[in-house]
């Protein structure tokens, strides 16, 4: 099943004209738990996922919908709060459909976070992890069908679709709130069905240091975009087969919410460095000044 261009076509034309002013230093993708930090900001513009067409409201419990543009530190934000997953079954639009619109408004530098199973003995519950790379267990991925001017080439390189310097950012902004960054691989998969035992096993052959049901479909297409991107899990829970019997929805949620204070530091953390070092480099080339805004 192939995009369908159109989609996004009627969705840009369903957000307020602010979004597309000028280029947003930074998009997010939060899941659930992560939007703390922006979620009582402001916003310059905001629209409810149910108002972008081909995007719906997410059927998920814990996850928001809605994309909010915001000035933080002097600098233009564009959050999603929650997200649309595959495994909801309304195709890759939706998934993706984040993605796109930031790619349109001209989003250098994208972060997305998500909650994910710990595979990697080092990776506890309340454990974060930057994704250094990921594997794609599903055999599939966006970017199946035909070539969608803007992204990229026909067989887009994805030796490092994470960010080395949004990396680094992240490393220093774990030290700011004083957490501990771990460096790991997420395996993708389908969704919904938490993994079996035996394929936990197979992924930790394979490298896997967590898994999780999000966050490739957006980082494969951003980084054939060529947006700067990057990462971020929490671990809520071991994977299958690791520790305990059962796995379900609702500990994910409860140790999301124990993890929240520091998930929403670290995200604020990171956009402080990365505002800081884009405003520095700016007022030092002389050509841009501090942008004023509603916001810190
Ligand atoms: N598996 C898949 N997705 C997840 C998990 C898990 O164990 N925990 C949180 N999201």
């Amino acid at each position: 099943m192939s995009v369908n261009v159109k989609v996004f076509e009627k969705a840009a034309k369903a957000l307020p004209a602010d979004f597309f002013d000028s280029p947003p230093l930074c998009g997010l993708i939060l899941g659930s738990g992560w939007g703390d930090a922006l979620s009582s900001e402001r916003p310059i513009a905001e629209i409810s996922y149910s108002d972008i067409p081909g995007m719906g409201a997410s059927t998920v419990v814990g996850h928001a919908g809605k994309m909010a543009l915001l000035m933080r530190y002097g600098v233009r934000i564009v959050a999603c709060f929650g997200r649309r997953h595959w495994y909801e079954g309304a195709g890759w639009e939706p998934v993706i459909l984040p993605v796109e619109l930031m790619r349109r408004m001209g989003v250098k530098n994208l972060l997305v976070t998500n909650a994910a199973g710990g595979i990697n003995s080092r990776l506890k519950p309340g454990a974060f992890m930057v994704l250094r790379d990921h594997i794609n267990t599903v055999g599939n991925n966006p970017l199946v069908g035909p070539v969608v001017p803007g992204w990229g080439p026909r067989f887009p390189d994805q030796s490092e679709v994470y960010d080395e310097s949004l990396i680094a950012l992240l490393r220093q902004a774990a030290c700011d709130v004083g957490t501990t960054l771990t460096e790991g691989v997420y395996a993708f998969t389908s969704g919904p069905v938490f993994e079996t035992p035996a394929e936990i096993r197979a992924y930790a052959g394979m490298g896997a240091d967590a898994v999780g049901m999000s966050t490739v479909p957006e980082t494969t297409l951003a980084s054939a975009c060529g947006i700067q991107t990057a990462g971020l899990s929490c671990i809520t829970n071991m994977a299958a087969g690791i520790s305990g019997p059962h796995l379900c929805h609702e500990e994910v949620l409860a140790e999301t919410e124990k993890a929240t204070p520091v998930m929403s530091a670290l995200v604020d953390a990171f956009l402080l460095r990365l505002a800081s070092g884009y405003l520095m480099a700016a007022q030092g080339k002389g050509k841009v000044k501090r942008v004023k805004g509603k916001g810190k």
